[in-house]
């Protein structure tokens, strides 16, 4: 399949959203996968508004995966490039990168 032009289709993207919900385009209808990825980011959110903690792992784990997820990002990216965090979530990594061209998605709205 050939690309097509900006002119050629109907929406900036390839494939249209479902439906825009608040500014935010949806791609997925919500089915069992949907629905968990929602539960998982309130119940994260919900903890980490009480104490910052992350609800399933130690800090310092969390911490050395990402620190370790920012060093191969910077080992493989030039400054200026653009980069897409595929499972955004709240952009710990890539708002470590401010040198790049972030982007983000989820498959969950709760973040
Ligand atoms: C461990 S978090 C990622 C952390 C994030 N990259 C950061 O820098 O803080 C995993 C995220 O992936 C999302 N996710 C899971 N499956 C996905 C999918 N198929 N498409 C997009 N996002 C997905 C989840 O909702 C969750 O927010």
């Amino acid at each position: 399949m050939t690309a097509l032009k900006q002119s050629q289709r109907s929406s900036l993207y390839r494939v249209d959203p479902l439906r825009v919900e608040d500014g935010i385009p949806v791609f997925s209808a919500a089915d069992r996968y949907t629905e968990n990825y929602t539960q998982i980011a309130k119940d994260h959110i919900d903890r980490m508004s009480e104490d910052s903690a992350n609800p399933w792992i130690p800090d310092e784990l969390w911490q050395e995966l990402e620190a370790s997820t920012r060093a191969l990002v910077r080992k493989y990216s030039r400054p200026g490039q653009k980069i897409l965090d595929v499972g955004v979530s709240l952009a710990r990594v890539i708002e470590q990168c401010p040198e790049l061209d972030r982007y983000g998605i989820d498959i969950s709205r709760a973040i």
